[in-house]
Order: C-alpha cells, then sequence, then structure tokens
C-alpha cells in the first residue's frame, strides 16, 4: 500500500466528523491506532516491541548487534484534533525505516547502523500531563514509576489506562545513535513563505506552570459580597493577566494561555472555594520568558490580596530553548535542495518527543507546511504533495543516518 493510502486507513481510527481524529493517550481509539500500527510493522518484516511506558518500536535489524538510528513521533492526539499531528510522523517514519531496508538491500550495501520505527506515548499530555512523556521517560527525564502513577481528571492512572489497552510491555536497552522526526509545522511560516520543507535548527523554550486557586465555598446569593472569597474571581483575574502579560514585550516574542481549568465545587450555586488551572508561557528567549514569569508572580501576589484568595504555583515543568545539532540541519538541507524541494531554516513553537530526544542524541527534525497554520483542530491541513515531499527528504536523511553520517560528524 502507498503512504497515502496507509495515511487514510490510518486516520480513521478515532475519527470525528469534522475531518479530524480524537485519540487521546491510552484511550479506546489510542489503543485502535496502536494495535493496526503493530500489525502493519509486523506484515511489513519490522520486529515489534513495547516497553514499560507504552513505547511501540518497530525494529529493522539490518547490521547485528549495531546501534539503531530512530525515527517516529506520537499516534496520542487532543481531543477534537487533526489527523496529521504526530500521527503524520509515525507513518512517514515507519515508511522511511522500510525504504532504508529496501534501498541497502537493492544497492547491496551495509548500514552502519540499524533503523527502527517509534510511537512515543502521550506527546500530547492533554490526558495526562506533561506532554511528551513516553520520550521523557525514554531519555531518564521523568521516573517511569511517576509517569505510571500521573492519573487522569477522573483518576485513571497512565498504568491502568495503558493496561486497558494492552499497552504495556517490557522492552529495555535501545541502544539509539540518533534520531530524525518529520511533522507538521503547526504554524504559517513554510505557508507564507513558499518553502515546501522546513529543517528545524532551534526550540522556543516553554514554562508550563499549574496553580492553584483557593478562596472558601459560600452561598452565591446569600453571602455580603465583602466577605467574598471567591476563587473564580481570582481565577478570571489571572487569566486576564496572562493574556495581558504580552504587552510588555515584542511581537512574537512571548504566548502565553489559560488552558485547562477545574473547579469546586461547580455548583450554580455555590462560591468556587478551588479552581486549578494550567498557564503556558512560551518564548524564543530564555532570558524572556523568565522575565514574563518573574513578572507574572508579581501580578500575582496583588491579584490574590484584591480577590481574598490565595495562588499557588504547585508545579512546573518546563523546556529549554536551544539549537538542534548544526550538522543535522545541513544534512537535511544537502538532502532537501539534492532533491529539488524549498526549504529554510524553522524554529519549534511546540514541543516534540524530539525536543527531548536531542538533549541525549544527534536530532534531526524536519517540518512540512500546515495549511493557515492550523492545529490542535479537526482543520488541521496538510496537503497530499507535502505529505509525500515530507517523506522523500526524510527517507534520504534516514538512510544517511544510518550511514553513520552525522556520528561521523558529531565525534570528528
Ligand atoms: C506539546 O506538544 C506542547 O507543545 O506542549
Ligand atoms: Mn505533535
Ligand atoms: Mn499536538
Amino acid at each position: 500500500m502507498s503512504f497515502l493510502d496507509d495515511f487514510r486507513t490510518m486516520s480513521t481510527f478515532g475519527a470525528t466528523p469534522g475531518g479530524g481524529v480524537e485519540r487521546q493517550a491510552a484511550s479506546a481509539a489510542d489503543g485502535e491506532t496502536r494495535r493496526w500500527f503493530g500489525g502493519w510493522l509486523a506484515e511489513q518484516g519490522f520486529r515489534v516491541e513495547v516497553d514499560a511506558i507504552g513505547n511501540i518500536f518497530g525494529l529493522l535489524e539490518l547490521v547485528p548487534g549495531a546501534p539503531y538510528v530512530l525515527v517516529g513521533s506520537h499516534l496520542d492526539s487532543q481531543p477534537l484534533a487533526g489527523r496529521f499531528d504526530g500521527a503524520y510522523g509515525v507513518l512517514a517514519g515507519a515508511h522511511a525505516a522500510r525504504s532504508v531496508r529496501d534501498r541497502a538491500a537493492a544497492e547491496g550495501a551495509t548500514p552502519r547502523f540499524n533503523v527502527a520505527v517509534v510511537d512515543w506515548f502521550n506527546e500530547e499530555g492533554s490526558r495526562f500531563k506533561p506532554s511528551m512523556m513516553g520520550s521523557a521517560v525514554h531519555i531518564g527525564r521523568l521516573p517511569l514509576e511517576t509517569a505510571l502513577a500521573t492519573t487522569d481528571p477522573r483518576g485513571v492512572s497512565v498504568a491502568d489506562a495503558l493496561d486497558a489497552i494492552g499497552g504495556r510491555g517490557e522492552f529495555t536497552g535501545l541502544d539509539v545513535s540518533a534520531y530524525a522526526e518529520i511533522h507538521v509545522e503547526q504554524g504559517r511560516e513554510l505557508e507564507a513563505t513558499g518553502t515546501t520543507i522546513g529543517l528545524v535548527a532551534s526550540t522556543w523554550t516553554a514554562q508550563k506552570l499549574e496553580v492553584v486557586v483557593t478562596g472558601e465555598q459560600a452561598h452565591t446569593g446569600a453571602a455580603p459580597m465583602a466577605d467574598r472569597r471567591d476563587a473564580l474571581f481570582g481565577a478570571a483575574k489571572l487569566i486576564v493577566a496572562v493574556r495581558e502579560l504580552i504587552d510588555g514585550f515584542e511581537v512574537e516574542q512571548l504566548h502565553t494561555a489559560v488552558s485547562e481549568m477545574y473547579l469546586d465545587p461547580n455548583s450554580p450555586v455555590a462560591l468556587a472555594r478551588e479552581v486549578r488551572m494550567l498557564v503556558d508561557i512560551r518564548s524564543p528567549r530564555q532570558d524572556l520568558l523568565e522575565t514574563a514569569v518573574a513578572r507574572l508572580r508579581t501580578t500575582i501576589g496583588s491579584i490574590a490580596a484584591e480577590a481574598r484568595v490565595e495562588i499557588d504555583i504547585v508545579d512546573v515543568v518546563e523546556w529549554s530553548s536551544g539549537p538542534f545539532l548544526e550538522a543535522g540541519v545541513l544534512l537535511a538541507g544537502e538532502e532537501a535542495a539534492r532533491l529539488g524541494y524549498s526549504h529554510r531554516r524553522s524554529a519549534t513553537v511546540a514541543g516534540h518527543d524530539a525536543t527531548n530526544l536531542k538533549e541525549v542524541v544527534p536530532t534531526v527534525m524536519l517540518f512540512v507546511p500546515s495549511v493557515d497554520g492550523i492545529s490542535h483542530n479537526e482543520r488541521e491541513f496538510t496537503s497530499d504533495d507535502d505529505l509525500l515531499a515530507g517523506l522523500d527528504v526524510l527517507q534520504s536523511v534516514l538512510y544517511r543516518l544510518c550511514a553513520g553520517e552525522l556520528e561521523t560528524e558529531r565525534t570528528s
């Protein structure tokens, strides 16, 4: 089957009426997609393995005993999401890995490294926080036990959710020499500049702050206004402050949002005693992000006083801004040019599993255009031509990684 046929089939799992998918981590739809993908890998001659946090690996051993070049992304999605975010990179990775095997056989070449595709568990972080969970466990940044004990808003743990879809395995010890990932851009730059391939050269930095606003439950009608300690009122002021934080910065130097909110008791006739919310702040520059967070902390103090509530930042998840390996950017640019595709350097604003992997192994990341930059929305779209162009470049890049070229660059 062609790549596009396979992608169409894959997009039927968890399909939504608006042309998107909904398959949050370890949901039934994620389970169906993972099973289909495992079956596809086995049919194509991959050895299928699953590790303790539910990452799925499809291995092609071309050189017995050698380390593996890993390529992939994630199959899980946001609620009511697009069908390209993550899933494209996993399927393109699988096709690219297969092409490395077939090309090496056709050319009678022996690669330096083996090749494996990966579906990282819970990249999205919508059902279970934080995002990029499977890759964080893989690189040792997040303890396995912490990840497995994480609960969704209904109190279901990652361990139980994975068990419900038969999603936990025992695979360990994959020796990874390099990582590659292709993803839709989720921005407008490629489209606006008429460019087909983005060479990801840097990542924005992010801080995700889990905030608890504590007030006091009271009667919405009867409690005198002066007595009220309304947690939702404090939360509302905080939402506005988070949005207005950007006013002190140059355009596009800071992105801010409050993305998630729960309130107790959420009753029509009671003031909220507690609100829990997630504040997401991002910048291309580490110093700007730190300035923004410091300002927000000061504002939080004033809001708490004005609204007569307590506001606590109970957890912070962050990743740093930083470059991708320059030799990888150049290698990918060479392949895009050789194959005749327009290309330019890109920065990723969204987090990706590559953001984690680049901390431990040489990593190459590619983008293809997103129409109107729409993402985390059913209307997310990338044209077939661009999907195929990305696959073309990924295959060539992967072949060179398996030949050990980036490794040579890195250690020379
Ligand atoms: C993950 O995808 C993120 O951008 O937080
Ligand atoms: Mn993604
Ligand atoms: Mn996403």
